[in-house]
């Protein structure tokens, strides 16, 4: 690899290779109609084993086709189909013949395009309503081992008030005289409700029959399936060539690199480095699994020394990311400066974000740099891999599962980049380091013990810059407080305090305050987000 004395060249490969291998897979495509509702409904067809692609609401009948889709699926979507400006579908795609289920805004829309009515500003329906079969129709969607009367989850104002011609209704609610619309003939059905969430217990059921049943898709995506697609695509890509992959310790960057190495064996060298911030117990984890276990050749550079240096004197939590970010790029150029015929460089990137970054169609070459706590050197001249970047945080998991990775990296709780640099306020000192790693330690072991551990999205102790008085034995203390911080997510978009059970509180704050040097009081961060944040930096 060459750090120095390049411009900045990023080719992404894998976008296009990607796309011509998965040409014969059924492929769902989820039109996007706002308000983030189509990722969930992308990760529930996949539950179904079939692919799915989330595209803009401004694709075209052509750029449809293009795709060769199984089948379409419309969103739902925060807008009215009367206000203007909101979101259409090319109509030529209603006549593409391609199944199509539209779901909440995307009934409306197939109501309002192809010539039935909606009626605005009805009474509207939010949460958990009943939905009757409408007696004497033949529904196709609603199979008959599902209910006549069911409850359903609904989040609509506007309600479809007549069917367009060659159409039928047959479910109701009592503020959606039509819930459900099909035309079997054209192969278009709307549902009213949303399906795709679990409020709506028979929604997968209706989902499962319009991909296998009514769409034809073949049930075929495993994680087994992409492992082999994977394995051909990055040998193909990457021939005799030299490839490197930045370790964070992180579940996305270790499962990539568990692909490519399954891929290229030891054509692939990992750097880890070390930045004295990680948790207690880590860095041996990460060496153990990635040297002894897989075989994998690791560079792992103990650096901790050069970041405490560097934080020395620093409060301010920019500056604190700002030193740990550039610190961390020279030390990972230092350390790759031995590689200098790599060509490659693994990323851990997901498809959240190539979604977020507007680059669901593979052109935008994004360099998370979280992934490597400040990014990557600005002048390298690799191209980038990215064998995740088709797929759901869950798919991840399952996909490390299968290729060996043990539970403790596959479920290992999201980290920020600059380590426990952000969960100490004020000065990092490695006094301070070693009393929240111990802390910390502590409330996941405890979490662990207590069986929670894949239901809280993140566990984890804070270190304030405070000291309080407290007294042990008959000993006066002055001493530091653990905040811990527990939350549940889905996303790290929005959180809520987990409400764990006293007993384990009790535990955590009892085992911290005895076996933690330095520490006199514990403290629950009660704080949903917004307004906090999940990290206290
Ligand atoms: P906040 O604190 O913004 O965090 O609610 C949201 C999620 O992002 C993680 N986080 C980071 N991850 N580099 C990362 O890779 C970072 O600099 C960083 N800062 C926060 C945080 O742990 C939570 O899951």
């Amino acid at each position: 690899m060459k750090a120095h004395g390049h411009s900045l060249s990023l080719g992404v490969f894998g976008a296009d290779d990607y796309d011509k291998s998965v040409a014969q897979r059924s492929t769902v495509l989820v039109v996007d109609f706002g308000a983030q509702y189509a990722q969930l409904i992308a990760r529930r067809v996949r539950e179904h084993h079939v692919y799915s692609e989330i595209v803009p609401h401004t694709i075209t009948a052509a750029e449809v086709a293009a795709k060769n889709p199984t089948a379409i699926i419309l969103s739902g979507g925060p807008k009215s189909v009367h206000i203007d400006g909101a979101p259409r579908l090319d109509p030529a795609v209603y006549d593409s013949g391609v199944p199509i289920l539209g779901i909440c805004y995307g009934a409306q829309l197939i109501a309002h395009q192809l010539g039935g009515e909606v009626a605005r500003g009805t009474r509207g329906e939010y949460g958990r309503t009943q939905m009757a079969r409408i007696i004497g129709s033949k529904s196709t969607l609603l199979t008959t081992d599902i209910p006549a009367e069911q409850d359903v989850w609904m989040s609509h104002f506007d309600a479809i008030s007549q069917v367009p011609i060659g159409f039928i209704a047959t479910a109701s609610t009592p503020d959606a005289p039509i819930a459900v619309l099909e035309n079997a003939e054209r192969r278009i059905w709307g549902v009213q409700y949303h399906p795709e969430v679990v409020h709506t217990p028979h929604g997968a059921a209706v989902l499962k029959h319009f991909l296998h049943t009514l769409a034809n898709c073949e049930p075929s995506w495993t994680m087994g399936s992409v492992i082999e697609e994977q394995i051909a695509l990055v040998r193909a890509q990457v021939g005799k060539q030299r490839v490197i992959c930045g370790l964070s310790g992180g579940v996305d960057s270790a499962v990539a690199a568990a692909l490519v190495h399954r891929a290229i064996g030891s054509q692939l060298t990992c750097v880890y480095v070390d930045t004295g911030l990680m948790r207690k117990g880590e860095s041996d984890q990460v060496v153990e699994t990635f040297k002894r276990n897989m075989g994998i050749e690791l560079i792992h550079v103990d650096s901790g020394a050069k970041f405490f240096d560097g934080l020395k004197g620093t409060t301010e939590p920019e500056a604190k990311r700002k030193i740990i970010g550039e610190l961390f790029v020279r030390v990972f150029e230092q350390h790759t400066g031995g590689v200098t015929d790599a060509q490659f460089l693994v990323q851990g990137t997901l498809y959240p974000d190539v979604i977020e970054s507007g680059g669901s169609d593979g052109t935008a070459a994004v360099i998370k740099s979280h992934h490597n706590v400040g990014g990557l050197p600005e002048d390298m001249t690799l191209k980038l891999i990215e064998p995740l970047r088709a797929l759901f945080k869950d798919e991840v998991r399952r996909l490390g599962s299968e290729l060996g990775l043990p539970d403790e990296i596959v479920w290992r709780q999201p980290f920020p980049g600059p380590g426990l640099g952000v969960r100490i306020i004020g000065e990092v000192t490695p006094e301070k380091v070693a009393i929240l790693q111990e802390a910390d330690a502590i409330v996941r072991e405890e979490v662990r013990l207590a069986g929670l551990e894949r239901e809280i999205w993140q566990a984890f102790a804070v270190l304030p810059d405070i000291r309080s008085v407290g007294v042990q034995g008959d000993e006066r203390t002055y001493a530091y407080p653990i905040i811990i911080r527990a939350v549940t997510s889905d996303d790290a978009m929005t959180a809520d305090w987990a409400r764990l059970p006293y007993d384990l509180l009790e535990r955590m704050s009892s085992r911290i305050i005895n076996e933690v040097d330095g520490v006199n009081r514990v403290a629950y961060d009660i704080t949903s987000k917004p307004p906090g944040t999940i990290e206290w930096e």
